[in-house]
């Protein structure tokens, strides 16, 4: 089958077009015939070896955590799926090996579910990784309730836009940054104010705002915009971000209400977010798709850190 994929970390020039040999189908997996693949910055971070520590792998690597495609083949063991059926999953496993940017995948059938009929292919590979993100950050570790303030930053990125939705469903006031090219996308996502982080302090905003500070805040870019969102935080406020777990651990350790959340495959919270696409409560947005040989090529444009949505690969077979 086509891949691509690394033979070593580094840029992105090791990204090659390989010939590998389709995976076997064990008892409890099922075959996807690829699609669409999304794209996410940790894609380029898996490239560069950054997770090289944290994930075991096995060379060469096939890139890609979001799949959609149709199912070739089922294990023995398995009966919530059968041929022919349009599948997509949030596909991280154990070992960084096999990967969505690939003509085939076998997956364990449970981390595999039936795509939504609202969505194409190429719209269902840019939702799970990032939509189930933004879910179990909200409302896991977030705890996030109706009627409570929360602020996103990032609110324009992959996770960012679909935390607005969700957060907005769930009946919070939702506050996010961006820049001023992206405001009008972020109010259409459904928020109710938006920040323009580029020529504001965000902390001069909320302070004005907000007096006694945010229920929730949700940290999608790192660094100092993690480390000032402290200080606009209520008495019972929570902090997450999905960027900073070394910087989240030395916080806490100093008493701050902060949880890193490094997202897990599951099927039935993507079940129920097949079932907000269909009801049209969950949109995606694409703003670039790619053929699976230009794969340098969306690297390049999410390593920018401004993709508005989601970049999507496509893989004809
Ligand atoms: N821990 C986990 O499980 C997990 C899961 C998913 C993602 N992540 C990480 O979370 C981060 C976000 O992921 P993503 O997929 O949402 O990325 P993304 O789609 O590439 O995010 C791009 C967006 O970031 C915005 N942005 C850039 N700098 C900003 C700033 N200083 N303030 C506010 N907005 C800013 C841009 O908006 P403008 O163009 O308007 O500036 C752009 O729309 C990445 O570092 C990713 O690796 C972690």
């Amino acid at each position: 089958m086509k891949a691509m994929a690394i033979q070593e970390f580094g840029g992105r020039d090791k990204l090659q077009l390989m010939d590998l040999p389709v995976p076997d189908v064990g008892p409890e997996e099922v075959l996807v015939q690829v699609k669409a693949a999304g794209v996410n910055p940790v894609d380029w971070k898996i490239r560069e070896g950054f997770l090289r520590e944290v994930l075991p792998h096995e060379f060469p690597i096939i890139l890609g955590w979001d799949v959609a495609g149709v199912i070739k083949q089922v294990g023995s063991e398995v009966s919530q799926l059968q041929n022919s059926d349009e599948v997509y999953s949030y596909c991280r496993l154990p070992v960084m090996h096999y990967g969505s940017y690939a003509e085939y995948l076998v997956l364990p059938a449970n981390i595999v579910s039936k795509k939504s009929e609202s969505l194409s292919f190429e719209q269902a590979a840019s939702v799970p990784l990032a939509a189930l993100t933004a879910y179990q950050s909200l409302f896991g570790a977030g705890r996030l309730q109706s009627g409570e303030t929360i602020l996103i930053h990032a609110a324009a990125g992959g996770v960012g836009g679909f935390a607005v939705q969700l957060a907005k469903h769930h009946g919070a006031t939702v506050i996010g940054t961006a820049s001023p090219r992206n405001h009008d996308y972020v109010r259409g996502l459904g928020a109710d104010r938006v920040i323009d982080y580029s020529t504001k302090d965000f902390r001069a905003v909320i302070r004005e705002w907000y007096p006694l500070g945010i229920d929730l805040i949700y940290d999608c870019v790192g660094g100092d915009v993690l480390e000032h969102s402290v200080p606009i935080l209520n008495s019972t406020g929570r902090l997450i971000t999905i960027v900073e777990p070394d910087q989240a651990k030395t916080m806490k350790s100093q008493g701050v209400n902060v949880e890193f959340v490094f997202v897990s495959p599951n099927a039935r919270q993507l079940d129920e977010l097949t079932k907000m696409a269909d009801q049209g409560k969950l949109k995606t947005d694409i703003s670039g798709t790619y053929p699976l040989e230009d794969a340098a090529q969306a690297h390049e444009k999410i390593e920018s850190h401004h993709v508005r949505g989601k970049l999507v690969l496509t893989i004809e077979t």
